[in-house]
C-alpha cells in the first residue's frame, strides 16, 4: 500500500462500478479480474493517464488492493487500452480538460460510475518550450489554461466528492520550471535583440 493512500482502508460497503450509456464513446469500464469478494479501496481519478508519468501511477496505483481508477486524458482508444491492462475495475472519460464543461463531464462521470472519490491525482500538462519572444501570450495563455486553470477547475468540481470521503487527498504533479524534463531552473537573461 502506498503510505496512508485514502480510502484505502475505509469502511465503506463496496460499490459497484456501474456502465457508461449506451454507445457512450466517452466512457467505458473493464471488469475487475480479481475472484471473490475483495475490501473496498480507493476510488481514484488520474488525468493524463493516457501517457507518461499519468500512465505509469495508474499502474502503480491499480496494485492497490481494492483500488478502483477512473482515467482522464483526451485519447480514448489510449486510455481503454491501458484500462484493459490493469487488472482493476477501471472506468475511463475522454475529455479535453480545458473545455468548458470538460471538469463537469468528469464530475459527472465519477458520480455515475463510482459514486464517491478518495484520490486525485491532477497530472496532466505539457510544456510548450519557447522564449517569449517566441511564443507571446498565446504560448503563456494555453499553457495557464491546461497546467493551471484546469487543475484549478477540476478540483473545485471534484472537491464535494473528495470532502465527503475525507480523509481523501489531492496530488498536483507541478510543470518543471523551464518545461525541461531535468525540471533544472530556467536561467533568466534579459532580452536579446535577435
Ligand atoms: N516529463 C518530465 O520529466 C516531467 C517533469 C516534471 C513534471 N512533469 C509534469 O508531469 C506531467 C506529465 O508529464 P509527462 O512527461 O508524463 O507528459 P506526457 O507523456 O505528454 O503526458 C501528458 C498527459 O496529459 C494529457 N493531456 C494533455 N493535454 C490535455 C488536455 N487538454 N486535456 C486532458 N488531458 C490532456 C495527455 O493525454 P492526451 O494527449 O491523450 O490528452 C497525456 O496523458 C505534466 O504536467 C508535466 O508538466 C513532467
Amino acid at each position: 500500500m502506498v503510505g496512508g493512500l485514502p480510502g484505502s482502508q475505509a469502511a465503506r460497503p463496496p460499490r459497484p462500478p456501474g456502465r457508461g450509456p449506451p454507445g457512450s464513446q466517452a466512457a467505458g469500464l473493464t471488469p475487475a479480474r480479481h475472484n471473490g469478494p475483495m475490501a473496498p479501496g480507493p476510488i481514484c481519478v488520474v488525468t493524463g493517464a493516457s501517457s507518461g508519468i499519468g500512465e505509469a501511477t495508474a499502474r502503480r496505483l491499480a496494485r492497490e488492493p481494492g483500488a478502483r481508477l477512473v482515467l482522464v486524458a483526451r485519447r480514448e482508444e489510449r486510455l481503454a487500452e491501458l484500462a484493459r491492462t490493469l487488472g482493476c475495475p477501471t472506468t475511463w472519460v475522454a475529455v479535453d480538460l480545458t473545455d468548458d464543461d470538460g471538469p463537469q463531464r468528469v464530475l459527472e462521470h465519477v458520480e455515475a460510475h463510482h459514486g464517491s472519490l478518495d484520490l486525485l491525482v491532477n497530472n496532466a500538462g505539457s510544456a510548450w518550450r519557447a522564449t517569449f519572444a517566441q511564443g507571446g501570450w498565446e504560448n503563456v495563455r494555453r499553457t495557464m489554461e491546461l497546467n493551471f486553470d484546469s487543475v484549478v477547475r477540476l478540483s473545485e468540481a471534484l472537491l464535494p466528492l473528495l470532502r465527503s470521503s475525507a480523509p481523501s487527498a489531492v496530488v498536483n504533479v507541478p510543470a518543471p520550471p523551464d518545461g525541461s524534463p531535468e525540471g533544472a531552473p530556467a536561467p533568466i537573461r534579459p532580452a536579446s535583440p535577435p
